[in-house]
This record gives C-alpha cells, structure tokens and sequence, in this order.
C-alpha cells in the first residue's frame, strides 16, 4: 500500500498532511527515510517523528460544536486551547477534518479516517459547507450577487457559491453562505473583498450534517448512518 494511504489509515492524519510529513523527513520505514512514491505492507516498520504507528484499530468519528477561541489542531506551539480538550478522555488517535479559525464556530468533524478527511477536503470533490456571517452595518444584494459570483482573494477568484440573507435589522445583516471549496478564511475574505466586515461566523452544515441537539462545545460520535451518508457525500 503507498505510504500516505497507509498512514492515513493509521490515523496519522490526512493524506496530504502525510504527504508533507514525508517530505520534510518524519516518515521513516525500516529505520531509512522514504519517499512519497514508497509502498509498505502491515510487516513494514513505520515511524513519524521517532513513534510507531500501528496500522489497526477502529476508526472513529466525532462530530463537535466548536466555541470561538479554540485552535483546530491536534496540539497549539502557542499553548492555546485546542479542539482536542473538547473530546471525550476515551477518543483515540483522531484529528480535526480541515480548519475552522480560531474566531470561528461551529460544525467540526474530527476523525481517524484519513480517507474520509481527505474525501471531505479535496476541492475536487466539491463537499458543500454553510455558515452563518454575521456582516456589520448589513450588505446590499449587489454586494451579494459580487459574492456569489465569485471574488478575487489572496490573487485567486472564489467559485461560485449561494448567499442570501436570512435575518437583518438596521445595524448588521446575518447570511447563509454555502461554499464548496476550502481556502483559507474564505467567508471572512470573500465579504472583506465586498468590503464587508464578518463580526461573527458559524459553520452550522457539512451537506445536510447538522449541529442539531449539540450545544457549544459539545461533542458526540457520529452514528453509523451518519458516517455511511459522509463517506457518499
Ligand atoms: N471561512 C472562514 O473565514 N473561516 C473559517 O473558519 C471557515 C471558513
């Protein structure tokens, strides 16, 4: 099996974060450094910085409401607060699947499946996200239309999305917007690129995965069936 996949499947983390690792050095098989294109059996013996990774054990799946003020990763240089302390003691090796800010809430999923967490990342497969922005001072619907259509952030324009407007008073206006890709603080760029600014944002939907029954901060494993529906989304 090449040996991204075989670290995905052990949990290390998403087949492209093992990518890097290979490349920067960490991955080593049979004590010798490897190379991306290298394959292993179960016999092979694999470490990533110095630790063994076993390639059994079941995978397992969690779904947490993320409060603002957590970082999502499996441990912060800076010594804040993680996504990690939100788990249950009895999680095992599992990390987050993609990125919400650190100012950002809502819907994460967090998994030893390296396969699903790269199914639900690539941009190719174009996994639908909503969040809920809070935009300060309300935004026209030309504004909006800018938006769907499409803006240029960090020298690359956004694909086309839904936006519309679901609440809004004289002072700020709440949007849903459902994006497929996953760039880097896109929701807050696609709206600065308006010249808006995002006072809140939420993820509130992964397909029709919802945070339904979880409060802030709350964590649950996913069910059986929620798992089968996000392995075909
Ligand atoms: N867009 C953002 O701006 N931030 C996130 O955390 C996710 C999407």
């Amino acid at each position: 099996m090449r040996i991204n996949k075989f670290l995905a499947e052990c949990g290390v983390a998403s087949r492209r974060q093992c990518d890097e690792m290979i490349k920067n050095g960490e991955v080593l098989v049979n004590g010798k450094p490897c190379g991306l294109g290298a394959d292993v059996t179960d016999k092979d013996e694999v470490t990533v910085n110095g630790k063994h990774v076993h390639h059994e054990g079941k995978k397992e799946y969690y779904i947490l409401n993320k409060p603002k003020g957590y970082v999502c990763t499996v441990s912060d240089d800076k010594g804040r607060k993680t996504v990690m302390d939100l788990l249950p003691s009895r999680a095992g090796r599992v990390f987050p699947v993609g990125r919400l800010d650190y100012d950002t809430e809502g819907l994460l999923i967090l998994t030893s499946d390296g396969d699903l967490a790269f199914r639900l990342t690539h941009p190719k497969n174009e996994i639908p996200k909503t969040y809920i922005a809070k935009i300060e001072g309300g935004v026209s619907e030309a504004e909006l239309d800018k938006v769907r259509g499409g803006v240029v952030i960090d020298g690359k324009r956004t694909g086309k999305c839904n936006a519309r407007v679901v609440e809004q008073d004289k002072n700020f206006a709440k949007v849903s917007v459902t994006i497929t890709e996953g760039r880097n603080r896109q929701v807050r760029k696609m709206f600065e690129a308006v010249g808006k600014q995002v006072v809140f944002l939420k993820r509130v939907k992964i397909g029709e995965l919802t945070l339904r029954g979880l409060d802030r901060g709350a964590c649950r494993p996913l069910s059986d069936e929620e798992i089968k529906y996000l392995k075909y989304l």
